[in-house]
């Protein structure tokens, strides 16, 4: 079989698939599919296939479609010396620098289905964040009106917009469309993803999002306070939004609570036993207290859960005060200063019967004396807590996190969110082993969230980040480039090189805190796109023609690597999986996940022989593909190696495809 090395290597479609899948009977012999035919499967109150749609169309819409499925132009290379150090050579984190668009591309096949969060934090396009729309690709129109299936001038229209550095809203629907439409393949079923965004796009967002992940899969939309507004403006604006979507409603949990959750269960359990063994208070509570310090590492660092009384445990308090305009008014007398307490502003939430009740219950809590409002106790067994959609956080915390990381850098990375953000949200809508994905990765939160949520919480959730190699501007951030250029030693000082060290930064400080990390993986591997070899005819529709045109005799050992990481990846093994490297008699070929590499050039017969003698004899090394790289093989000795590879796998009775790919 004679495969091309990266037209291969795009985005499935996902609903193609689906459609295939369930309605193979829709499609003619040569895989088209046959809409009228599909209509014939539903009755007319089924579905109404002539009602008018409601979306969004901008110019470019069907470029950025062409983009999301267009194969890639890059290849993978692995940074060896980083991942061989100690501490990420079993890492499964992912750090990787390029565009996401086309790393998302490279992963659209090892990690389909696979991740279970993505949390992205992409250029707002608030005029003064310097996203324009850029890409690399040189359609012609002529090109263009064939793949996107549009007139040649629209097509025009389209190339002059995308050349244009434009910012408007259609730039940036350019630009998220297919990255977006990308990274929900790799979500899982029951995967979510939960995008930052402020009113400059929310209103884009949204319709795009309902676009392709469906409007009933919109879970929820957060707000929370980042800013102080100095504006002159009419209305201060002093939040912005975290948006969700879940690819399936249906699958996810009906509603997301706390991991505090877990901890409840063991407090009630804890809570019964108690009570039912101390009738007296005072003992009760300090048998509790002997526990609640025996137990203090699986408790976590939850101080409030300190007290127990006949109703169990509590975790806390809450306000007793009407939140409308006109609550219940009277006086409820302290019971040890026998003075009436401070009355709340708006008065009480319960009328006074309730609120007698409440008191001979036990359940209400005085303060010193009476000018300290009472509060109700919350006991564990009553609590759960919600993702709820207004966030009391302080964005600013975001700087101070990265100062901490950072002490002798001004300001390394601007507006960061902060890792509180983050870990909410894993927290609440993820599980404990999750693969969480950030393509816009920034200074890195979402990968410092991470490690210190697993801290926490025992968890062993994994992270892939993607970041492009932005220059940082001298002009506008000296503090973050000097320090990248003097202090970590690299010439031209890149966003990505924050996002590394952070995370080394993050993980080094995780480790002060608690020496005894475990297994926690504090460590990550870093993987970069290269620009695919100059002469290599990428758009050659005629695999003969551009086998004639390239010479492989460029090509260095990097290169060969590269290739090697992009095909293993595209072939299903993870960038965090490494292969073994096999000797056949002088020739080195690359194993990894049943599949051999023969990549490096002088194959021999005799190393041919030798290589079906070691499937014979070594039981760890069963290849069912061996894949050759067709440039280093003459079309004679591929033919060789074919034929003895069909005759040895019918032999045995065991399936082995041997595979060229150019
Ligand atoms: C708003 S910042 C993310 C900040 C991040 N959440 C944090 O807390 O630090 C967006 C980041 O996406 C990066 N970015 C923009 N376009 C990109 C692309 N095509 N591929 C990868 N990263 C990109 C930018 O360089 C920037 O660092």
């Amino acid at each position: 079989m004679e495969q091309n090395i990266t037209n291969n290597i795009k985005a499935k479609n996902k609903n193609i698939d689906v459609l295939k899948r369930h309605f193979g009977q829709c499609f003619d012999k040569s895989g088209n599919f046959d809409l009228e035919k599909f209509k014939q499967e539903f009755s007319e109150n089924e579905i109404d296939f002539y009602k008018e749609s409601y979306g969004l169309d901008w110019l470019g819409k069907s470029y950025a479609r062409v983009l999301a499925s267009d194969p890639v132009t890059t290849l993978l290379k692995e940074d060896d010396q980083f991942n061989q150090k100690e501490e990420n050579k079993v890492s499964e984190n992912l750090l990787i620098n390029g565009d996401n668009l086309e790393i998302l591309k490279h992963l659209s096949n090892c990690y389909y289905e696979q991740v279970n969060l993505i949390y992205i934090d992409p250029p707002y396009n608030t005029g003064k964040d310097d996203f324009v729309y850029q890409d690399n690709r040189n359609f012609t129109a002529s090109e263009l009106k064939k793949l996107a299936g549009i007139d040649e001038e629209k097509a025009s229209r389209i190339i002059e917009f995308t050349q244009s550095k434009s910012n408007s809203h259609s730039a940036w629907l350019t630009f998220m469309y297919p990255r977006l439409y990308v990274a929900k393949q790799l979500l899982k079923e029951d995967g979510i993803i939960f995008i930052s965004i402020d009113d400059n796009e929310l209103s884009q967002l949204r319709l795009i999002m309902d676009e392709i992940f469906g409007e009933e899969n919109f879970v929820g939309k957060i707000i929370w306070k980042n800013v102080t507004d100095n504006n002159p403006s009419n209305i201060a604006t002093e939040h912005e939004y975290v948006i969700c979507y879940s690819v399936n409603k249906n699958k996810i949990a009906p509603f997301w609570k706390s991991s505090l959750s877990d901890i409840k269960e063991l407090l009630v359990e804890k809570g019964n036993e108690l009570v039912s063994k101390y009738p007296d208070q005072e003992e009760l509570q300090s048998q509790y207290t002997k526990w609640f310090r025996e137990n203090k590492n699986q408790l976590g660092e939850l101080d409030r859960y300190k007290y127990i009384d006949k109703g169990g445990i509590y975790t806390g308090s809450q306000s007793v005060h009407n939140p409308g305009k006109d609550g219940y008014r009277y006086d409820i007398i302290h019971p040890r200063t026998k003075r009436p307490c401070k009355e709340p502003l708006m008065g009480y939430r319960f009328p006074q019967e309730t609120m007698n009740k409440m008191i001979e219950d036990g359940i209400i809590i005085f303060g010193k004396n009476e000018n300290k409002l009472v509060e109700i106790k919350v006991y564990a067994k009553d609590y759960t807590q919600k993702l709820s959609s207004v966030f009391q956080l302080d964005g600013r915390i975001g700087a101070n996190e990265l100062k901490e990381l950072f002490p002798s850098v001004k300001k390394i990375f601007t507006n960061p969110k902060t890792v509180k953000l983050l870990q909410e949200l894993m927290a609440f809508a993820g599980q404990k082993d999750d693969l969480i994905l950030d393509f816009f990765a920034g200074s890195g939160t979402t990968g410092d969230a991470v490690m210190r949520l697993n801290l926490d919480d025992g968890g062993n959730r994994k992270f892939i980040l993607a970041q492009l190699p932005e220059r940082i501007d001298k002009k506008k951030n000296k503090a973050a480039f000097e320090f990248v250029q003097k202090e970590l030693g690299i010439d031209t000082p890149t966003i990505f090189d924050i996002t590394k060290e952070r995370l080394i930064q993050s993980a080094k400080r995780i480790q002060e805190i608690d020496s005894d990390l475990g297994a926690l993986d504090l460590g990550f591997k870093i993987f970069e796109t290269t620009s695919i070899w100059e002469d290599y005819e990428l758009n050659s529709e005629e695999l003969t023609s551009q086998i004639k045109l390239f010479d492989e005799s460029k090509l260095s050992q990097e290169d060969l690597k590269a290739l090697l990481v992009t095909w293993k990846t595209y072939d299903g093994s993870p960038l965090s999986e490494t292969y073994t490297e096999y000797d056949m008699g002088g020739y080195s070929g690359y194993y990894v996940n049943n599949k051999l590499y023969l990549i490096n050039k002088d194959f021999s017969t005799e190393n041919l022989s030798i290589l079906l003698e070691k499937i014979d004899s070594d039981k760890d090394f069963n290849p069912t593909s061996i894949i050759a790289f067709g440039y280093h093989f003459d079309s004679k000795n591929l033919r060789e190696i074919a034929e003895n590879i069909k005759s040895y796998a019918n032999k045995k009775n065991i399936d082995i495809d041997f595979i060229t790919r150019y």
